[in-house]
């Protein structure tokens, strides 16, 4: 029989997303930008401790987490919506302000989910490159991008995959280049750059900020994320949020990571160093790189992008490919220094 259901226009029209997602377990990950050791023991002792037959049973309580994650990221709890990882946290966003052609305004390259959530809202996407010399943020033309039709404009910082950072002054410029539109500062990668657009939210009634536990927390599994912003607008995200979105055991690991400030500040420093192992071993060899402010670092490989992904792989290490954004550039995510030599010696290899 010939179906007669048809999806909207706006799916019809969507390329798939399709993130290389199976077969990773028991490779070097060095991919996805994740933790690459795990997450603090202490959370998962916690989840054993409240693990229970009867606490399964019942739908997902927030009250003890809301208040407690407000007070680490230092904002009042009607200023905080958990959400299941930074993707709903974009989507909610979405689905909060922009209507079918509506315009949103994207940096390009960036994070998958803009435009993913974007298209699946039927929005009308207008892009502005990174500047192809150096990668950094294209400061000028965004803003001269910025119309009264742009209700949304969603910013990684640091970028994803380029590792590029902007400052509070320049963040500052777009928020009042845009009082009309929702400006998302997704900030996945804070604890490697250091600079939060959160001191910011107080004047501007048009700014989110994102967080996320996947990548320093090491809980990219559980699916966790918390979108901030003034407490009218957050009301109105929980509007359109699904009421049991984040599960209950994503909701205490929460609790417990943040507890355990002194394994973020371990893991960071260690992330850093071996960023900065992965720099010198890149300069060793000649390949030119982009000096990143995140957990990762974005080199060229020239026409060998894929060949070295795919050789990289043969030896049990996990890379990204992202020339089909930027020619010829591979990812690399900084985990620990013998995770960083290990790479390096595997890239001396075959390069
Ligand atoms: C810029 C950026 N934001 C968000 C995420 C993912 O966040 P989550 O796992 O919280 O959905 C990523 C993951 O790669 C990212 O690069």
């Amino acid at each position: 029989m010939v179906s007669e259901l048809k999806p909207r226009q706006a799916v019809l029209k969507m390329t798939p997303y399709s993130p290389p997602t199976g077969g990773r377990a028991g490779k070097l990950r060095l991919d996805f930008n994740e933790n690459t050791v795990g997450c603090s023991p202490t959370v998962i002792e916690f989840l054993r401790e409240r693990l229970s037959a009867d606490g399964l049973s019942i739908y997902p309580e927030y009250d003890e987490t809301r208040p407690e994650l407000a007070a680490y990221f230092g904002v009042a709890p009607d200023q905080l919506l958990l959400t299941n990882g930074t993707d709903e946290a974009i989507q909610v966003l979405i689905n909060t302000y922009v209507d079918d052609g509506d315009e949103v305004l994207l940096p390009r390259p960036s994070y998958a989910m803009y435009r993913f959530y974007s298209e699946v809202a039927g929005a009308a996407i207008r892009e502005i490159d990174y500047r192809a010399e150096d990668l950094s943020f294209p400061l000028d033309e965004f803003l001269a991008a910025i119309g009264p039709r742009t209700r949304a404009t969603l910013i990684a910082n640091p970028n994803n995959p380029t590792g590029t950072a902007i400052g509070l002054d320049a963040i500052e410029k777009i928020l009042a280049a845009a009082p009309h539109a929702a400006v998302l500062i997704d900030e996945a990668y804070f604890e490697f750059y250091g600079v939060t657009a959160l001191g910011l939210m107080a004047r501007y009634p048009n700014l989110f900020v994102s967080r996320t536990f996947s990548k320093v927390f090491g809980m990219a599994a559980m699916r966790m994320g918390c979108l901030f912003g003034q407490a009218e607008n957050v009301a109105f995200l929980h509007k359109a949020q699904s009421p049991y979105s984040v599960n209950q055991l994503a909701a205490l690991a929460a609790r417990a990571a943040i507890r355990d400030t002194q394994y973020v500040r371990d893991y960071v420093g260690e992330a850093l160093a071996a960023r900065d192992m992965l720099c010198q071993g890149l300069e060793r060899l000649s390949i030119p790189f982009f000096p990143s402010q995140g957990n990762f670092v974005l080199f060229r490989a020239g026409g060998r992008a894929i060949e070295i992904r795919d050789k990289l792989r043969a030896m049990g290490v996990l890379v990204r490919d992202r020339s089909y954004e930027i020619a010829g550039s591979v990812r690399v995510t900084a985990g620990t220094r013998e995770q960083a030599a290990r790479f390096l010696k595997a890239l001396e290899e075959i390069w």
